[in-house]
């Protein structure tokens, strides 16, 4: 059994912190990619709150690939260069988008959702994956939250790839 748990009304940098010291708990050791996405797209979960959708695009050639997530189901292809994901893996840059209603060629795969952070991970100077996050209010993720992703992003990489 695994109990990780947010502190409760801490400071989202602290929360951040405290999500990737799981992950990188919860992967080491592990070298099923599969695995390690599903355990982290629980942990976002957990941590993270007010979403709709959390979880893994995987790299392949010319697209990506829906991979483990909590949520409704989604899109399972999506060409480089399309939606707020296929950009953000096609210019390796994290995309914070307070209102996909407002981004042009967003991909709805949850009606619900209103705004999205997607976060490239990079392996060995490969984008190998994105995360998604959904939610179902406009404006949800801020700077921090991008960073915080994207720290998570890092302490994971060598963990999914391949997968
Ligand atoms: N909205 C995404 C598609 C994936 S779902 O949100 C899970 C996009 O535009 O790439």
């Amino acid at each position: 059994m695994y109990d990780f748990k947010p502190a409760e009304d801490a400071p989202k940098a602290e929360t951040y912190r405290e999500l990737a010291a799981s992950a990188r708990a919860l992967v080491e050791g592990e070298a099923d990619p599969v695995a390690n996405m599903a355990n982290i797209a629980a942990l976002i979960w957990q941590f993270v709150p007010r979403l709709n959708w959390a979880g893994f695009y995987r790299t392949a050639p010319g697209e990506l690939v829906l991979g483990p997530f909590i949520g409704k189901p989604a899109c399972i292809r999506i060409p480089l260069g399309q939606g707020v994901c296929g950009t953000a893996a096609q210019s390796g840059q994290t995309q914070l988008v307070e209102d996909v209603h407002a981004f042009p060629g967003h991909i709805a795969c949850d009606a619900e959702s209103a705004s999205e952070l997607v976060v490239p991970v990079r392996h060995d100077g490969m984008v190998v994956a994105v995360i998604d996050l959904d939610s179902p209010e406009t404006n949800r993720f801020d700077a921090e939250d991008a960073a915080g992703i994207e720290a998570l992003a890092r302490a994971v990489a060598a963990h999914i790839a391949g997968g």
